[in-house]
């Protein structure tokens, strides 16, 4: 009697076991069949990209920036080239007569063209670095 009994509960534990089992392969292969992957995503070159293409945004259109003349208007034109300026930041400026950081630098000529500064820690002013870095 105890014995059968004993057989009778395991089996009952083994029934709920097996739908258990079921359930999870049941949903599983549902869930494969409608899930579509998406690649994985890499957020420092999502960011990089966004900030780049931001910045070219805001050294293009002038009024963007509030600006008299966009940064493009000037720095497009013969001798205006700001390729691979970034990279020699922080240098010496004979304007100012100091050592500058690339920000700084950029803000005078935001200044020149009658521009608010942009703060040091600014999605605008790091957008703008960040383009003509790319600018070689
Ligand atoms: C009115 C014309 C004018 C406008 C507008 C202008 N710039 Fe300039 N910018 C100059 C001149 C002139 C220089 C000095 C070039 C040199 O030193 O050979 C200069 C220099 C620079 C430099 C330093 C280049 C170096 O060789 O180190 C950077 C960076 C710069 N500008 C960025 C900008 C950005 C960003 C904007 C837009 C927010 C902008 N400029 C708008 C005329 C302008």
């Amino acid at each position: 009697m105890r014995l059968e009994g004993l057989i009778k509960g395991r089996s009952g534990v083994g029934v709920v076991l097996a739908l258990v089992c079921l359930a999870i392969v049941v949903t599983v292969s549902i869930l494969s069949a409608t899930v579509t992957f998406v690649k994985p995503k890499t957020p420092a070159k999502d960011a990089w990209a966004a900030a780049v293409s931001e910045g070219e945004q805001l050294f293009n259109v002038k009024k963007l920036l509030g600006l008299k003349k966009s940064c493009a208007e000037c720095h497009t034109v013969e001798g205006g080239g700001l390729e691979g300026v970034a990279r020699t930041y922080p240098k010496y400026s004979e304007a100012v007569k100091k050592v500058v950081t690339f920000g700084q630098r950029i803000n005078y000529c935001v200044i020149a063209t009658e521009g608010d500064p942009l703060p040091w820690d600014s999605d605008d002013l790091t957008s703008l670095a960040a383009y003509i870095s790319t600018l070689e």
